[in-house]
């Protein structure tokens, strides 16, 4: 590059061309001359810099300083700005996707900063389209080295040392590959590149010949001068224009300086190119139907061997190799094997390029050593997953490769490690697919990609792939049968081995590792009719309803609020849930983490909607009543009050049961009523749920703890049909450090408990709360309310790892209780017998756990004292099932009792469970949802029809309503519901977060896009 004061590096990049950076580099030129900077700066235009989804970009040196997003009016202003005025224009900075951090300088952004870039060296940095650039970065040295420095034998023994395997899917050693090319005897070889690059998504290869096409050309010079080629030729598809353009310019550029024609570097050596156009069809890269192609024949494979190397293009040794396994040479012969062998592992050198797809933060081209751990690539240079979503699996090698789920992300991403796992890493597409993501329809879109890429050749290829995307699109669409899963892999193993090329032979990977990794999405898929991914559209109404585990008719009721109808609204919100009040204050809304209008702002709040009917419900008289069946005087026992118990007790009542409750406590609710504390959910509008449910028939008796004031056999000798056992998960986990029984430490349940009954009611001191989750939260916040002087939280992870819910983590530290993260406790030290403090440690983050988080690990020496008057460890709960001793209840590994995943029905008969002591600690949608499942199983049991009631949908979905919905598809910020103001929460535990007015709660509904109407038609 010529010396200036300032390089501007416009990328021009496909994706950057096609988002105007031609307007930009304009903007930039016109303006550097109006200022009389054209001395001073030079404006290059580069290939893809690799952060295409940031595009347009500029990059200016010598600071290294990336702008994003630009219009042409923007890269005005840096000329004024940086450029004139030396003044970084901080608003067109890259912002850190998760913490919103700007980043000036490119090499301190994570996306690139984790990255090695050997193939890449050039992408981005120079400008593709002038020789000399690429020359002042040794280009075409490698060349020079090989033709005047080394023997061919040297060459080839060099690529092989290096460890080099061809990047164009199947990883077959290229040193080897070249040594073959070169014994196999003719006058006549021939060397191919194969760009044809037609893995969906993938771009790597079109990149590289866009961003640095001498580096290819340079490498088939040394490789054909290798193995004793003469000619070659470049295989690209016509889909790229772009690189096809600037491949045609730098080979015309490198025969105008003797790289390639005859006597290349006056070595007697002659060497040239052609281009090749392909038609488009997948099966095209295939390197025996590439070379058919190029001979102007059907592009069909055929048999191996002969291979290429023997009998290839015209019949003659043919060395066929990949875009990006090329442009790695000129560096080899450069740097020398052992140079390029330090990257990578044992059987893997040197470093891949990916195309970083879907849903992670940063996406695009990525250059890694082989071997960085999968977790890396995905939360390190990716960035994470978008929207704060859980990773679900990376699909690894495109249609003809597989997924790799949550506990595999250590994997290294290298040949044997990806393949054990049944994917590949094969050309570098890499997928990353979250929780919205339904395996199911992710192998449906591979195949169906696999099938129609078919060339039809062979009948198992051809027809096997039809048959198998037709049962794919059986279970999606909800009619699939448990067989079909057998049928499937039956299809895969005998396509997988009766195909003649690559493409039969692995199209049924994507197929078998979701059915390895996610069978039971299929099942769910075939046995539920549930796509918990929301995605088969067929299975559901709208994704909201899909996602709600009680089957909550949420769009309707969000309809009806939208027209003011709040009365029918609560009806039919009761007919799923006897809980709307409470679930309208406490759900963790799973549905709004499917709401379709996040895609447009942020998601409908589904839930403070439920909570506005559920008031107005209470507020009004009379308040709603559900339909009761006549009475049939069949008794049902339901053990412990809380929502699993209750919600089951109101269906079973609502089903004409003689539902009794037996609570070991004094107070009905559960959790609700001994867990969460009142200023998240007041205990005034959870006994109104109560009474609601205790007035239609539902008797509770309090003060009987199963398993001591009666048992089973007392039961059934009472006339007790069936029983349920809902008792929760509230035994406090231990933390099993030194300690830990010294007066001052409370477990949280037990501490939450005793404050929800009035026990204690006066904390002093410093508090110190051991653990992360809602009832560490509830605790601190409990604590500060009483009167702790200072409430510390001590969690061994990183904030974002904390299982409490979002808004209460904030809300905590927003009242003043301080969270420290990456800490965990060794010892609690006590002085005269009381607790004085705890020692901790500080901790970092290592490999990732099966939960897809990285697992805390110890610093050593990092140990610290946190002051402390009393200590709440709250890490965790589980069952206290002691009481089913001797019932011959199945118990499961977990502490948990063994049902039936549908019908809940335990090892015994008739002996049903539902909510936490099923599950383990879990959330009261779920208990909820639970109790209504168990309520319809026991009736079906007990002679009924187990059918829920369903009176309004098939109404509700013909509703047109009244307001111009348009209007309500722009952006629109969604109602927050106000906050009690910080002043008014000190010391008591008034009501926090408080509901909406009418007017706010309508705005609100009408932000739903009514999904329900798309999926109808
Ligand atoms: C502090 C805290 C905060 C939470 N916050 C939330 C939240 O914000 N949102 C959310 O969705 N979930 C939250 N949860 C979880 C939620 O409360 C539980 O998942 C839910 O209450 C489980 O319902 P359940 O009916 O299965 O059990 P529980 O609510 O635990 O009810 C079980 C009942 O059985 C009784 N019982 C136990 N043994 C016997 C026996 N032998 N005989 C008779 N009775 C017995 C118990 O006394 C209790 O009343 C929270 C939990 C806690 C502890
Ligand atoms: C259906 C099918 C499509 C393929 N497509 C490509 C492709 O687009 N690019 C590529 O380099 N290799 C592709 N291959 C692999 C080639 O057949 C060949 O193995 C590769 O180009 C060899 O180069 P390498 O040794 O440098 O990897 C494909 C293989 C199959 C079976
Ligand atoms: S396996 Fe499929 S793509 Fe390959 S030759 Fe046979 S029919 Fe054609
Ligand atoms: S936009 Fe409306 S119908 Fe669609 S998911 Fe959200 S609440 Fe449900
Ligand atoms: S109960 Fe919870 S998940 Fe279900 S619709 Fe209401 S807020 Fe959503
Ligand atoms: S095309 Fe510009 S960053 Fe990729």
């Amino acid at each position: 590059m010529e010396s200036s004061r300032a390089h501007v590096l416009v990328c021009a990049g496909a994706a950057c061309v096609s988002s105007g950076c031609r307007e930009i580099r304009d903007a930039v030129v016109n303006k550097v001359i109006e200022q009389g900077l054209q001395e001073e700066v030079k404006v290059i235009e580069t290939g893809c810099i690799g952060s295409c989804d940031l595009g347009p970009l500029v990059l200016i040196y010598p600071e290294g300083v990336l702008y994003q997003k630009l219009t042409p009016q923007d890269a005005e202003e840096i000329v004024s700005e940086h450029l004139l005025k030396g003044r970084i224009v901080e608003r067109l900075l890259y912002r850190e996707p998760v913490t919103a951090k700007i980043i000036p300088s490119l090499k301190e952004i994570d996306f690139f900063k984790n990255q090695v870039k050997i193939v890449l060296r050039n992408c981005g940095a120079i400008n593709p389209q002038n020789i000399d650039e690429y020359i002042a970065r040794d280009g075409y040295f490698a060349l020079a080295k090989s033709l005047t420095a080394m023997t061919r034998e040297e060459i080839i023994d060099e690529v092989l040392k290096s460890g080099l395997r061809g990047r164009g899917g199947g990883g077959f050693p290229t040193g080897m590959k070249w040594k073959f090319a070169f014994q196999s005897p003719g006058d006549v070889k021939y060397v191919v590149c194969n760009a044809d690059e037609g893995d969906p998504g993938a771009f790597m290869d079109r990149s590289v010949l866009e961003g640095d096409p001498h580096s290819v050309i340079e490498a088939m010079a040394i490789a054909a001068y290798a193995v004793g080629a003469q000619q070659g030729f470049i295989y690209i598809r016509a889909e790229y224009p772009l690189a096809i353009e600037r491949l045609v310019w730098a080979i015309g550029q490198a025969r105008e300086y003797k790289f390639l024609g005859k006597n290349i570097l006056d070595t007697g050596f002659n060497f040239d190119l052609d281009i090749r156009i392909g038609a488009g069809a997948f099966v095209c890269g295939e390197e025996t139907a590439l070379m058919f192609s190029i001979e102007g024949k059907r592009g069909e494979p055929r048999p191996r061997p002969p291979f290429p190397v023997v009998k290839g293009l015209f019949n003659a040794p043919t060395l066929l190799n990949n875009v990006e396994t090329y442009a790695n040479i000129p560096a080899i012969i450069m740097n020398g094997a052992a140079w390029y062998a330090q990257y990578g592992t044992e059987r893997s050198k040197g470093t891949k390029v990916f195309a970083l797809a879907g849903a992670v933060n940063n996406t695009g081209l990525v250059e890694v050593p082989m071997g960085t751990p999968l977790g890396d690539i995905v939360f390190n240079v990716g960035g994470g997953i978008k929207n704060k979503k859980k990773y679900k699996a990376a699909q690894l090698g495109g249609p003809s490769g597989g997924c790799i789920p949550i506990q595999h992300l250590n994997v290294p991403v290298d040949y044997e490690s990806i393949t054990e796992l049944g994917a590949i890493v094969g050309s570098g597409g890499l997928i990353v697919a979250d929780e919205d993501t339904c395996m199911v329809d992710f192998a449906r879109f591979f195949l169906d990609f696999i099938q129609e890429e078919s060339c039809g050749k062979c009948p198992p290829c051809r027809i096997g792939t039809k048959r198998m995307l037709e049962i794919l699109k059986r279970i999606a669409h909800g009619e699939g049968k448990l067989e079909d899963i057998d049928t499937l892999v039956e299809l895969a193993t005998r396509i997988k081995d009766a195909a003649l090329c690559g493409l039969g032979q692995t199209a049924p990977n994507p197929v078998l590792s979701t059915l390895r990794f996610f069978k039971n999405e299929y099942i769910e898929h075939i046995v539920d009719k549930h796509c918990r991914a929301g995605v088969c559209s067929s299975l559901f109404d709208a994704p909201c309803q899909n996602a709600c585990p009680t089957d909550q008719n949420a769009w309707g009721y969000v309809t009806l609020i939208s027209e003011g109808k709040f009365k029918e609204a609560i009806s039919l919100i009761r007919e799923a849930n006897p809980f709307p009040a409470v679930l309208g204050r406490v759900c963790y809304h799973p549905c709004e983490n499917k709401c379709r209008r996040a895609q447009i702002d942020q998601p409908v709040a589904i839930c403070a909607l439920k909570r506005y009917a559920a008031d107005v419900d209470m507020a009004t008289f009379p308040s709603f009543k559900p339909y009761i069946a006549k009475p049939n005087n069949i008794k049902v026992a339901i053990i412990g009050a809380g929502p699993a118990g209750l919600s089951a007790a109101y269906f079973l009542a609502c089903k004409g049961y003689k539902p009794t409750v037996f609570e070991s406590l004094p107070v009905a609710g559960g959790m609700l009523a001994v867990g969460i504390p009142d200023y998240r959910l007041p205990r005034e509008i959870l006994n109104a749920e109560i009474k609601a449910i205790a007035d239609i028939g539902v008797e509770i008796k309090y003060n009987t703890r199963f398993g001591k004031d009666i048992t089973s056999e007392d039961l059934l000798a009472d006339g007790y049909r069936a029983i349920l056992l809902a008792t929760g998960a509230h035994r406090g986990q231990k933390l099993g450090i030194p300690g830990e029984e010294v007066t001052g430490v409370a477990d949280g349940v037990t501490f939450l408990r005793s404050v929800n009954l009035n026990e204690i009611v006066k904390v002093s001191g410093k508090v110190a709360v051991i653990g992360g989750g809602n009832v560490a939260i509830d605790a601190a916040r409990a604590a500060l309310r009483l009167g702790a002087d200072e409430v510390s939280v001590l969690y061994r992870r990183e904030r974002d790892d904390m299982p409490a819910y979002t808004e209460e983590i904030d809300d905590a530290e927003h009242e003043g209780v301080r969270i420290h993260t990456l800490v965990a406790p060794n010892k609690i030290l006590a002085k005269n017998g009381k607790v004085s403090g705890v020692e901790c440690t500080r901790m970092s983050l290592g490999k990732f756990d099966n939960s897809g988080r990285r697992a805390p690990q110890a610093i050593a020496g990092s140990e610290f004292i946190v002051d402390a008057d009393m200590v709440i460890s709250a890490i965790g709960q589980s069952p206290d099932l002691s009481y089913l001793k001797g019932d011959g209840i199945k118990i499961t590994k977990s502490n948990t009792v063994e049902v039936d995943r549908k019908t809940l029905v335990t090892s015994k008969e008739g002996f049903y469970a539902a909510g936490d002591n099923v599950r383990g600690p879990a959330s009261v949608v779920e208990a909820v949802a639970d109790g209504k499942n168990a309520a319809m199983a026991i009736d079906v049991y007990l002679g009924g029809d187990g059918l829920a009631m369903n009176a309004f949908r098939d109404e509700l979905v013909k509703m047109i309503v009244s307001y111009d919905e348009t209007e309500y598809q722009k952006e629109r910020e969604r109602s927050e519901m106000p906050h009690l103001p910080l002043a008014k929460r000190y010391r008591n535990f008034n009501e926090v977060v408080l509901g909406y007015q009418a007017q706010a709660a309508v705005e609100e509904a009408k932000r739903c896009l009514h999904c329900y109407l798309r999926e109808e038609e």
